[in-house]
């Protein structure tokens, strides 16, 4: 008896050692060891998704258990707060929302999958700077992860993993099967103090990560991967926000890398409020057929003070491309462009003034968007089809373009027009091929950056930890 349990306990540790020895950096799945994170506040509280009864066997939904830990654990919002921890393991749920003051820390080797089964996630009413679901008129399904006026939350991890499950939603939007706009991988709305970070997030039904009427947030250290044929799989979209980071993220997908808007035409409006104070850095992006960085399309907030530095795209469509409409109303202005690296583009510069894509025929088409005040510079670009595709709107030209230092080495087969500029005006500065008329040389210039710091970037994160509870082999 003593001999065979001994036996068996040597196995055991010989299979704790094989880990060990395989891959070191599952070592902190071991019991009893402590894992440190960066973050904007730590936690006095610490709870395990198992400690609620969840089940990491990858079929079983923990809906419920999800939902049941954010709200027993709410209880300490206004007492130190609490960190839910996610052990390795695949997780199956459908949408549960955060609490305040709070962290959900996803550890390495724990998936979060998200359920394929629209009832696992309610119907919600359309923001009211969209008034419609952007996949059509009507409700949409929450968010996987969604939470609305919260102060204080994160969602971070050592490298842990959502995975939406999205090729099911792909194929039902494809053919017309759905009757709600399609669940987003993240949804944060009219919260502020936000980190989203250490993640690696695949396979969104729609938008991964879209912060709405929220400020002072920090999205960093970030992996997502969609295929580059999936509808609609933005990276990352603050949507009417404010005080914004976005740092050391690698983006692979099916639209835009970033997509930084606010509202839709009448609603959009109506609803008043700009996406402004942002800050983009180190930013990879792969998008065949979309924008590294698309200001708009939805914009009728208006979208200003904008930076973006140290941004490599490579095999994307266009860098930093602007998406208006007539309709669209307010302002996309102030935005700043420092040390772009493009390998691989159909435009460096893409500027679209008739994109359309209305929510419904009551849009105003005298409603016309001011465009002005756009600065890049130092940009680096090879392998280009087009340099410059940039038109405005008739009666209403974009204008304060800036180009200097750009060097743009083109394709085998470049188009024969290598800059059409309409309703567009500026100046340019060192910029190669030569540009069109509407960017004037102006000498030795360089366009603007602002010397002055975003307040969010000035942020210093904690160190925080937990010490791991469960042996998983
Ligand atoms: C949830 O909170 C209550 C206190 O409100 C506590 O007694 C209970 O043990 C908690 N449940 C779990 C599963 O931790
Ligand atoms: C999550 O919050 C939304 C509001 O943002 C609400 O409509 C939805 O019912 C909530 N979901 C759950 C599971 O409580
Ligand atoms: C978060 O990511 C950064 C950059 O990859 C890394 O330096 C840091 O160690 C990571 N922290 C955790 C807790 O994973
Ligand atoms: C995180 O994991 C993904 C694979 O899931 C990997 O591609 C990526 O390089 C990892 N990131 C970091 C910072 O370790
Ligand atoms: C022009 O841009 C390149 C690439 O960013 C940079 O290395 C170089 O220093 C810049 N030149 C000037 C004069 O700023
Ligand atoms: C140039 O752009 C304008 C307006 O965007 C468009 O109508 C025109 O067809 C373009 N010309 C060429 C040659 O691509
Ligand atoms: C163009 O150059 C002139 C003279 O160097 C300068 O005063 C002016 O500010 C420049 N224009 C822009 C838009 O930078």
């Amino acid at each position: 008896m003593a001999i065979s349990t001994n036996f068996t306990v040597a196995l055991l540790l010989i299979g704790v050692l094989q880990l060990i020895s395989f891959t070191e950096c599952r070592i902190h799945v071991l019991s009893g060891s402590e894992v440190t994170y960066p973050a904007i506040n730590c936690r006095k509280h610490t709870a395990f998704l198992t400690d609620f009864g969840g089940n990491g066997d990858g079929q079983t939904s923990n809906t419920a258990v999800f939902q049941n830990a954010v709200k027993n654990l709410s209880q300490f919002a206004d007492n130190g707060g609490a960190q839910l921890i996610v052990p390795p393991g695949k997780w199956l749920t459908g949408s549960f929302n955060l609490t305040n003051h709070f962290t959900l820390f996803i550890q390495f080797g724990a998936v979060i999958l998200a359920s394929q089964d629209e009832a696992e996630y309610p119907v919600v009413e359309p923001l009211p700077s969209y008034g419609h679901g952007r996949d059509g008129p009507g409700g949409r399904f929450n968010s996987l992860i969604g939470g609305s006026h919260l102060t204080d939350v994160i969602i971070t991890g050592y490298n842990g993993t959502i995975d939406g499950q999205g090729s099911l939603w792909w194929k039902k939007f494809h053919k017309k099967k759905l009757k709600y706009t399609r669940p987003y991988l993240i949804e944060l709305i009219y919260s502020n103090q936000i980190q989203i970070s250490n993640l690696t997030l695949i396979d969104s039904p729609s938008w991964f990560v879209h912060p709405v009427y929220s400020s002072d947030i920090i999205i960093q250290d970030l992996t997502i991967r969609a295929p580059v044929d999936s509808p609609n799989t933005d990276g990352i979209n603050p949507d009417s926000c404010k005080n914004v980071k976005i740092q050391d993220v690698f983006i692979v997908s099916g639209d835009d890398c970033v997509a930084i808007k606010s509202g839709w035409d009448e609603y959009g409006i109506k609803f008043g409020m700009p996406t402004e104070q942002m800050i983009i850095r180190r930013l990879t992006c792969i998008s065949p057929d979309s924008a590294m960085i698309a200001l708009g399309s939805e914009m009728s907030g208006g979208i200003k003070n904008i930076r973006a530095e140290d941004i490599s795209a490579i095999n994307t469509e266009s860098a930093v491309r602007i998406k208006t409409a007539p309709g669209r109303g307010a302002y996309i202005t102030d935005i700043f462009v420092d040390r772009m690296n493009l390998q691989t583009m159909k435009y460096v510069f893409w500027t679209t003034g008739s994109y359309g894509q209305h929510p419904d025929p009551g849009y105003d088409p005298n409603a016309l968007p001011k465009v002005d005040g756009i600065n890049y510079r130092n940009v680096v670009a090879k392998d280009v089809k087009m340099a410059g595709n940039m038109g405005g709107i008739d009666g209403d030209p974009f204008t304060g373009f800036c180009l200097s230092n750009v060097t743009i080495g083109l394709s085998e087969k470049p188009k024969k027009l290598q800059w059409n500029c309409t309703e567009i005006s500026g100046v340019s500065s060192n910029v190669t091929p030569q540009t069109c008329d509407a960017f004037p040389d102006n000498g030795s210039m360089e366009c603007e950056y602002p010397l002055d710091t975003v307040p969010v970037d000035t942020v210093e994160l904690k160190t925080c930890s937990f010490t791991t509870a469960n042996l998983i082999l």
